[in-house]
């Protein structure tokens, strides 16, 4: 599945006002989910595998169903990318297996073990034209209770959490990293903040100055919709507290501050679970399966166009391709024009 890597979308989203969507992928609702809302809008996208979705649904089935998803929208830019890769072994699988682009995450490590691992995982992938991105930060340094800390000592302790920008520019030096996701106050799953919901914008901005040309990327950033939480509780679901970052955030990273990659799980796992909950509670007698994955995989194609006007990707499909086109590197062969509306 030799699709495009990130460099051609990150070369225009870096200064277009937009960021590209990359959504994870576990099965084939998901995928076709995704990929219909993405060809309804014609904009770009990332689909993102992790280690836990390589194990679930084995990385032959999800292949087989992104080339079908490929072959059905030829026109449509997609980089395939390892999200959270642990190790250059699993970079060097995922190379092998046909990803565009690999995530090397070092961020738990000290920070020179980071580097290392990090520079030897761009080595590895810059060797097959593979684009890498790496971490530096930890997630959820903005809220103490997200790192597991007291109040006291994670005042004194929050610059640990936060990318360090001075520490981001040696970084970028000495990997060659091609983008680098950030700890800006963001966390992963349902439950991001107990408190005012809030991004670390200065310091995007301060990474923004170190490191101009590094195209950032938002890791964490679900919005948790509260007509998502309230349907999943209305149906017999508990997720009291639930609370993500506000899009109106988000679409301010992106539109202000120039972030070009924005990492969207949760709320796809929220729209899926809330509509099956729903099929379940209101038609209790329905057992065939496709009526219940039929309407969450809609319910994803509603959440990801939402996705995507929040970024602004929307309508920049043609842009990147043409932009490719004019780097004088082939376009894959399966490339078709879109079909005229
Ligand atoms: O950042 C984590 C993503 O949401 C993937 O989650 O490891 O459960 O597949 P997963
Ligand atoms: P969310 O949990 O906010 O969707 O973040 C997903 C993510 O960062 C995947 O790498
Ligand atoms: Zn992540």
């Amino acid at each position: 599945m030799p699709l495009m890597s990130t460099k051609p979308m990150f070369d225009l989203a870096y200064t277009g006002g937009f960021a590209v969507g990359a959504f994870n992928v576990n099965n084939m609702e998901i995928t076709q989910g995704i990929i219909e809302a993405c060809a309804a809008e014609k904009s770009p996208l990332i689909l993102q595998i992790s280690k836990g979705a390589r194990k679930y649904a084995k990385m032959n089935y999800l292949k087989a169903i992104i080339d079908a998803a490929v072959a059905e929208y030829p026109w449509l830019p997609i980089a395939i990318h390892l999200d959270h890769g642990d190790t250059v072994d699993l970079v060097k699988t995922c190379i092998a297996d046909g990803f565009t682009s690999v995530m090397i995450d070092g961020s738990h490590h000290p920070y020179e073990e980071n580097v290392h691992v990090t520079a030897d995982a761009v080595k590895v992938a810059h060797a097959s034209g593979v684009t890498v991105e790496a971490e530096l930060g930890m997630l959820g340094g903005i809220e103490e209770d997200v790192v597991g800390m007291d109040a006291h000592e994670y005042e004194k302790n929050v610059e640990k959490f936060l990318t360090d920008p001075v520490q981001a520019k040696d970084f970028w030096a000495k990997t060659k990293c091609d983008s680098l996701a950030v700890a800006i106050g963001t966390s992963h799953g349902a439950f991001k903040f107990k408190h005012e919901a809030k991004l670390a914008f200065d310091r995007i901005e301060q990474i923004m100055k170190t490191c101009p040309g590094l195209p950032l990327v938002m890791h964490g950033s679900s919005s948790v919709p509260a007509e998502f939480i309230d349907l999943v509780n209305k149906y017999g679901g508990q997720m009291p507290n639930a609370k993500g970052v506000p899009e109106d955030q988000i679409h301010m990273a992106v539109t202000k501050y120039g972030v070009c990659k924005v990492n969207i799980d949760t709320d796809l796992r929220l729209a899926l679970t809330a509509k099956i909950r729903e099929v379940f509670a209101t038609k209790p007698a329905e057992f065939d399966p496709r009526n219940y994955l039929g309407p969450g995989r809609d319910a994803i194609v509603g959440m990801v166009r939402r996705k995507l006007h929040m970024l602004n990707s929307a309508g920049k499909a043609d842009a990147i391709i043409q932009h490719w086109e004019k780097s004088g590197k082939p376009l894959p062969s399966f490339y078709s024009k879109p079909k005229a509306a």
